[in-house]
């Protein structure tokens, strides 16, 4: 809604494109994903806002309308979890673990929370600004599954 799960991925493809150029590297907003843009890729970066305690409302749906056309077809498929959130984001990232403990996707590295400690409704509201260190830290993430994926590691 307001930028920040967005500067993530764009960051995070964009670190995993320059890490392996080999790697063909598709990001998608869930609104527009379905199970075969899961099933077919090799591994997954989700990255979502905490709405309310959970995930955001489009990320929902997209797991409502995947789950069980995916069910069985993902096992051990690697991914990493990035949660963009005002105060906490502990909620969204307990409620997608158990989906993808699920789906038996395979946890790189632990979920990462990027809190921009927005508190009031008109900065909650505001577009998101995020500092170099949590780009960097979805960077990582991006070029480590990227790599791991080249190094046959996952
Ligand atoms: C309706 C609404 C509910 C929210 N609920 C939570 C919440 O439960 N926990 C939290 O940490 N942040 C919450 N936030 C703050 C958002 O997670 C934060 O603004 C984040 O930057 C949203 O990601 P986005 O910039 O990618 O849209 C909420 C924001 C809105 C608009």
């Amino acid at each position: 809604m307001t930028g920040a799960a967005r500067a993530l991925a764009q960051a995070a493809a964009a670190a995993a494109a320059a890490a392996e150029p080999g790697i063909n590297v598709r990001m998608i907003r869930c609104d527009e994903a379905n199970a075969d843009d899961l099933c077919g890729a090799d591994a997954m970066l989700i990255v979502c806002p905490e709405m309310l305690g959970s995930a955001a409302g489009m990320m929902k749906d997209f797991f409502d309308r995947a789950y069980y056309p995916a069910l069985g077809r993902l096992s051990g498929q690697p991914y990493a979890l990035i949660v963009s959130a005002g105060s906490d984001g502990e909620g969204a990232v307990r409620q997608i673990e158990r989906i993808a403990s699920g789906w038996r996707l395979r946890a790189v590295a632990p979920a990462r929370i990027v809190c921009t400690h927005a508190q009031t409704p008109e900065a909650i509201l505001a577009d998101k600004r995020l500092p170099e260190s949590a780009l960097e830290g979805a960077r990582e993430l991006g070029a480590t599954l990227a790599g791991g994926l080249a190094l046959g590691l996952w």
